[in-house]
């Protein structure tokens, strides 16, 4: 059954009225001593004022980062999350609805939480450093904000490559407007897995950078100790092998059932959280149609399978045949595979390992989708365009934009009011989904709103967002080991 809906909305604390307009600084400033590093609280004020919605509720959860021992389904492996088991709980929210997050740290270390995918307030995007001070150990970390969007988000820690761990969880905004046309709502987390099976994140990037440390399970091209693997689809599509890749938390041998009947409509919210994998994704027997991509719709796409970034979501609607039927997430470019089992009568499940013919017929990458009209960007030329020169690689790891690594970037201005152009141009041999906080772009051309879009070898893809949310705010590839190897760079409004 996925993550269902009753087990989200047991796993609330619970809503109440909001009285007043925005939260107050005083409130988030919390026990962490976070203080307001964005430049303009007033006008932060305002814009968030305008986000909410007339008779809003107010959504509290409480998040507990915490060493946790998983099992994923056989492997028994001792990690960070935010849950017991799986992804972290599901928050679930209306659009216009105010969001109140309490982060207890329970790690040994400093962490943080982002909103992927959400515009919201500045203060609140969770980037260490940049927006707020990390939440040490101990400390609580209260996130309010108003989820402004409809969509499928999700959340994960914006400190180093904690996210390659059990740390993310998704955030549905739900369309108080929608009708709904499905019967039923099935959430699939797709992850790529090491972490508790021999090597940390922290150990894989240090051997990355380090051009000494040795991977295990070689099963892409080996220089000098570090794999490349090669994708036919996209070129280069990850550099680290993981023995194991999950669907909502567990392995290929031991997978969830999703259960419906014949001919029910489902809509599958899709969220690749992987750090460095991106997959293939078909349903056996049946057709998808791709209605939203980063939460946004678009002109509903049929296709048999899908390639989705790191960072990239997508909601597709099926209507079930009758049978026993594999989902499965086929790690691109890399060996092994996620999968889930989609069942609509009895019978045996598919064998672990089976592909469907689906995965080899048209695969449709979410960039290539054209936006729906209700949330096209009105035509106006940009007012500032900003180049994107995605360089580096992997002797030495070291990932760049314009040349440099993050802690020699200077930030990307851009003024309030403005419609602004950025063009990620990759010069490297392997893809970048490169992402945009606070903000939803549009695929020139009348291509999909989106917040992340990979950029294959040798292209160049132009975006534009309309720069209505002050701040400062992170631009940066949602490969975790390349974006902490530097491909990283501030967007700041002047
Ligand atoms: Cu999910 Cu800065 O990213
Ligand atoms: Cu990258």
């Amino acid at each position: 059954h996925g993550i269902g809906r009753r087990r989200l909305l047991a796993g609330l604390a619970g809503t109440a009225a909001l009285a007043g307009a925005a939260g107050t600084a005083a409130w988030w400033r919390g026990a962490s001593g976070a203080r307001l590093i964005a430049p303009d609280g007033p006008v932060i004020g305002r814009v968030e004022a305008t986000r909410r919605r007339p008779g809003a509720a107010t959504v509290t959860a409480g998040l507990h980062p915490r060493p946790v021992t998983h099992d994923l389904g056989g492997p028994v492996v001792t990690t960070w999350g935010y849950a017991d088991t799986g992804p972290g709980p599901l928050l679930r929210a209306r659009a216009g609805d105010l969001l109140q997050v309490a982060v207890t740290n329970d790690l040994p270390v400093s962490t943080s939480v982002h909103w992927h995918g959400i515009a919201l307030r500045n203060d609140m995007d969770g980037v260490p450093g940049l927006t707020q001070a990390p939440v040490r150990p101990g400390d609580t970390h209260r996130y309010e904000f108003t989820v402004p969007d409809p969509g499928t988000y999700f959340y994960h820690p914006h400190s180093g490559v904690q996210l390659d761990r059990a740390l993310y969880g998704v955030l549905v905004v739900d369309d108080p407007h929608e009708p709904g046309d499905h019967d039923l709502e099935w959430i699939v987390v797709l992850d790529d897995w090491l972490d508790g099976t021999g090597r940390t994140p922290d150990e894989v990037l240090a051997g990355l950078r380090s051009m000494g440390g040795r991977m295990d399970g070689m099963s892409g091209m080996t220089m000098g100790g570090m794999e490349m693997f090669r994708s036919p689809l996209l070129g280069g599509a990850g550099d680290v092998s993981y023995p194991y890749h999950l669907v909502n938390g567990r392995v290929p041998d031991a997978p969830v059932t999703l259960t419906g009947r014949p001919g029910q409509r489902v809509r599958i919210r899709l969220v690749n959280a992987a750090s460095d994998t991106a997959y293939r994704v078909a349903l056996g027997g049946h057709r998808l149609t791709v209605t939203h991509t980063d939460g946004f719709p678009v002109v509903p796409a049929g296709t048999d399978a899908l390639l989705l970034g790191m960072g990239e979501r997508a909601d597709l609607l099926v209507t079930l045949a009758d049978g026993v039927f594999p989902l499965v997430a086929e790690a691109e470019g890399k060996t092994g595979q996620g999968r889930a089992v989609v069942r609509t009568a009895a019978g045996a499940p598919p064998p672990a390992g089976v592909r469907p013919a689906e995965l080899d017929r048209t695969v449709l990458l979410p960039a290539t989708l054209r936006t729906a009209d209700a949330v096209a960007l009105t035509g106006r030329p940009p007012d500032r365009v900003h180049r994107l020169t995605l360089g580096g690689g992997m002797m030495p790891y070291r990932w760049t934009i314009n040349g440099v690594p993050h802690d020699h970037a200077e930030p990307l201005v851009v003024a309030h009011g403005e419609r602004v152009r950025l063009e990620f141009v990759n010069t490297t041999t392997m893809f970048h989904p490169m992402h945009v906080h606070g903000h939803t772009f549009a695929v020139a051309g009348g291509g999909a709103r989106k917040d992340t879009v990979v950029v294959t070898p040798g292209r160049t893809v132009a975006v534009d967002l309309d720069a209505d949310n002050p701040g400062r705010w992170m631009t940066h590839c949602h490969n975790a080991y390349h974006a902490e190897a530097g491909m990283m760079v501030e967007l700041a409004y002047r």
